[in-house]
C-alpha cells in the first residue's frame, strides 16, 4: 500500500477548471486500485487571494508545502494582477526554493491527436533547466523614464547548477534506453554564460561513454525541431532556451492542452510539483471548455516520480484511447466537448483499463 499526501493549488482562470478533472481521476484510481492511496489539501493561493491579502500566499506557504509528497498545479494570471507579481510570487519561489531546478517536458505525438506530423513517431522530452539561467531577478534599471534608461539583466549560469542538470538529462536518457542527449547552446554569440553552459554539459557527457552528446545552436535547433522531430530523444536546455523550445515541441503535438509537465527535485529534499505548460488562458477561461489533458497527464508524471509508473501508463493509455476515438473533442481539438465530458471520458476508459489488468492478473 502507498499512501501519499499531494497539496493541490488549482490557482486562476481554467487552472481550478483542469485540476478538478484530475483530481477526479486520482480519486477514481484511489477507489480502483487497492494498493494506492492518495489525500488531497486544497489552497486558495491565487489572484483572487492576491486581491484580498496583497500577497500572492501566506508567509509561511513554503513551509506548509515542504510537507507533502507532491503538489498538483493548474496555472496563474488574471489581468488585475501584473504577471511578473503572480509568476515570481508563486511559481519561482516554489520552483526555487524547493530546489525543482529540472523541469521536464515530454514531447510526444498522441494516436489521434491532429497534426502536421500525424504517422511519425515523436517521442522525446526536454530537459529544461529550472532554478537559475535566463530567468533570475539579478540585474536593474538606471535613469528611468529617461532617454539614457538603462536595462540591465543577469544571466546566472553555474558550473553546479549546469552539471545537475545535464546529469538528469544524461541519467533520463540512460534510464530510457536513449541513445543522444541534445544539448542547446548560443556560445557563439553568448560568449560567457552559454561557453561555461558548454563546458559543464559536456564534462557531465563524459560520465556516461554511451551516450552520444550533440550540440545545437538555438536558432538551428529551432528548425530542427520543425523539419525532423522524430530525430530527437532527450534536450537539455537553459531556462529560456527550454522554455521557448517547450512551447514549439507542445505545438509540433497538439498544442498546449496536450503538454504536461513537471518541476523535479530530483534528489527528493523537496516536494517536486506538476503543472501544465499553459497558463490560465482568460480567453476562454469560465466558459468550462479547456482541454483538461494537460493536467490530468501532469497527473501521471506525479505518479511516475512517486513510483507508480503502472498508474501513470494507465492514465496515458486512457488519454491516447479517448484521443482516437475522437468521440470526446474539446474545441482546441476540433470538437465541441466540454471540459468535464473529457475528463469523464477519460475516467471511463481508465476504468476500463484496470477492469482489464485485473482480469489479466
Ligand atoms: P495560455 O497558455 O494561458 O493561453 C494561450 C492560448 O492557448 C490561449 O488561446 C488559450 O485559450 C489556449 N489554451 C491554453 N490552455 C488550454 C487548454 N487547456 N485547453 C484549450 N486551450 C488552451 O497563455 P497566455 O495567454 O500567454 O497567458 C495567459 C495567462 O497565463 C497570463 O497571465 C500568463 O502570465 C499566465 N501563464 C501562467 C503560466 C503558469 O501558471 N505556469 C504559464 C504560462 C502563462
Ligand atoms: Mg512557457
Amino acid at each position: 500500500m502507498t499512501n501519499y499526501q499531494v497539496a493541490v493549488i488549482p490557482g486562476d482562470g481554467i487552472g481550478p477548471e483542469v485540476v478538478n478533472e484530475a483530481v477526479k481521476v486520482l480519486e477514481l484510481l484511489n477507489k480502483l486500485d487497492s494498493t494506492f492511496q492518495m489525500g488531497f489539501t486544497t489552497y486558495d493561493w491565487n489572484s483572487e487571494y492576491f486581491l484580498r491579502n496583497g500577497k500572492m500566499m501566506p508567509d509561511d506557504a513554503l513551509d506548509t508545502l515542504k510537507n507533502y509528497d507532491a503538489i498538483l498545479f493548474g496555472a496563474i494570471g488574471d489581468r488585475r494582477v501584473p504577471d511578473d507579481v503572480t509568476v515570481w510570487d508563486l511559481i519561482m519561489p516554489i520552483r526555487k526554493k524547493f530546489n525543482q531546478y529540472v523541469n521536464l517536458r515530454p514531447v510526444k505525438l498522441l494516436k489521434g491527436v491532429p497534426s502536421r506530423y500525424q504517422g511519425e513517431t515523436i517521442d522525446f522530452v526536454i530537459v529544461r533547466e529550472n532554478a537559475e539561467g535566463e530567468y533570475s531577478n539579478s540585474g536593474g534599471r538606471l535613469y528611468p523614464g529617461t532617454e539614457q534608461e538603462i536595462a540591465i539583466q543577469n544571466t546566472v549560469i553555474t558550473r553546479t547548477g549546469t552539471k545537475k542538470v545535464a546529469r538528469f538529462a544524461f541519467e533520463y536518457a540512460k534510464q530510457h534506453g536513449k541513445t543522444t542527449v541534445t544539448s542547446a547552446t548560443k556560445s557563439n554569440a553568448i560568449i560567457h554564460s552559454m561557453k561555461l553552459w558548454d563546458e559543464a554539459v559536456k564534462e557531465v557527457g563524459k560520465e556516461f561513454p554511451a551516450i552520444n552528446l550533440q550540440s545545437y545552436y538555438i536558432d538551428a535547433l529551432a528548425a530542427y525541431f520543425v523539419l525532423r522531430p522524430e530525430d530527437f530523444e532527450v534536450v537539455v536546455a537553459s531556462n529560456l532556451f527550454g522554455d521557448i523550445l517547450s512551447d514549439l515541441g507542445s505545438a509540433l503535438v497538439g498544442g498546449l492542452g496536450l503538454s504536461p509537465s513537471a518541476n523535479l527535485n530530483p534528489e527528493g529534499d523537496f516536494p517536486s510539483m506538476f503543472e501544465p505548460v499553459h497558463g490560465s488562458a482568460p480567453d476562454i477561461a469560465g466558459k468550462g471548455i479547456a482541454n483538461p489533458i494537460a493536467q490530468i497527464w501532469s497527473a501521471a508524471l506525479m505518479l511516475e516520480h512517486l513510483g507508480r509508473k503502472d498508474l501513470a501508463d494507465v492514465i496515458l493509455a486512457a488519454i491516447e484511447q479517448v484521443l482516437v476515438q475522437k468521440q470526446v473533442q474539446t474545441p482546441d481539438l476540433g470538437g465541441s466537448a466540454t471540459t468535464m465530458d473529457m475528463g469523464l471520458a477519460i475516467r471511463e476508459a481508465i476504468q476500463l483499463l484496470l477492469l482489464v489488468k485485473e482480469g489479466q492478473s
